[in-house]
């Protein structure tokens, strides 16, 4: 009591520094529950500059976590499935219930990869053929696009890039000097990635593996860690045991190690955005 009056006293004259150990009211913490696998998308599609199209989640205006997080937000950016994947969109529902603004852009120009092999349109579909058309020169400028948006139209101020899969590389890639863009990065099971994109980065990056991935095997993970620790600045890699590739977003929920995969997965990149953007609750 005594010690408040004082500090209440000091503050008045302005005489106190901040203390560091504080707690700040960030709105509390989260926990799986605000996950969602299955579902109605909560959020809707909109077309911003470049016809580039967009899928927006806004966070609940009346939950605690919402105003400290009022100047961030989260750039989800897909795997190949992109827009067309119930769960890509339900991903950004559940980052928007954990306070931030989430905006998912769509990086197939309208034709992602099919996700399900009874749609006619998955009979001619190579995925050499995709990947050679999504290329970072197609692929950069329209994540720019979507970075502009956020921060000229819906005045952000910190940006978290949360890639999944194909979006994984362009995660890590948007904290890299160029093309840069975001603030802080969470990559799950990415896939391409260079020795250059990952010795690159110069932002906290956090990695969620899978111990069953053919495009991140265990060695390509020692060596992505060797290269995130060389690059010097915060990292985090979590892999996560009995899942496969795709797990943080399609994830099995019959079986229990990749639907508590896929929760510890959004889970560490919610906790990661916390400390970045946000500080300390
Ligand atoms: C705009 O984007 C849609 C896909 O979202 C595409 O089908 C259409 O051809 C594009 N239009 C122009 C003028 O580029
Ligand atoms: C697949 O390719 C074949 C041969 O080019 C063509 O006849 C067929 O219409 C294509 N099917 C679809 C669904 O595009
Ligand atoms: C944009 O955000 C800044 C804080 O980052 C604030 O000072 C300014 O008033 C905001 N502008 C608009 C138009 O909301
Ligand atoms: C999910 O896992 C269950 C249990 O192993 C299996 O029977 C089912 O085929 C799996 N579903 C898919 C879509 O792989």
């Amino acid at each position: 009591m005594r010690s408040s009056i004082i500090t209440s006293a000091l503050l008045l004259f302005g005489a106190v520094q901040a203390d560091p150990g504080a707690k700040k009211n960030t709105g509390g913490p989260i926990d799986a529950s605000i996950l969602a696998h299955t579902g109605e998308p909560a959020g809707k599609e909109i077309k911003i500059a470049n016809n580039l199209t967009v899928y927006i989640s806004p966070p609940p205006p009346k939950s605690p976590r919402t105003k400290p997080r009022s100047q961030s937000a989260i750039l989800l950016l897909t795997d190949v499935f992109g827009l067309n994947l119930l769960q890509n969109k339900l991903l950004a529902d559940s980052f928007a219930r954990a306070g931030y603004l989430t905006l998912v852009p769509d990086l197939f120009a309208g034709s992602p990869a099919p996700s399900d092999i009874n749609d006619p349109a998955s009979a001619n579909f190579s995925i050499p053929a995709f990947l050679a058309a999504h290329q970072p020169p197609v692929t950069d400028p329209i994540i720019a696009s979507a970075i502009s948006h956020l921060r000229g139209s819906l005045n952000i101020s910190s940006i978290a890039a949360a890639g999944y899969c194909f979006g994984g590389r362009y995660a890590l890639r948007v904290v890299n000097p160029s093309p840069g863009g975001a603030d802080v990065a969470f990559a799950a099971h990415p896939s391409l990635l260079t020795d250059e994109e990952i010795s690159g980065v110069e932002k906290p990056v956090s990695v969620a593996a899978a111990d069953r991935d053919e495009l991140l095997t265990a060695a390509r993970r020692a060596e992505l860690e060797g290269l995130l620790l060389g690059a010097g600045g915060r990292y985090q890699v979590g892999v996560y045991g009995g899942t496969p590739h795709g797990f943080a977003v399609r994830a099995n929920y019959s079986v229990e190690s990749e639907r508590f995969g896929k929760e510890g997965a959004f889970l560490q990149a919610v906790g990661w955005f916390d400390e970045f953007l946000v500080g300390r609750g």
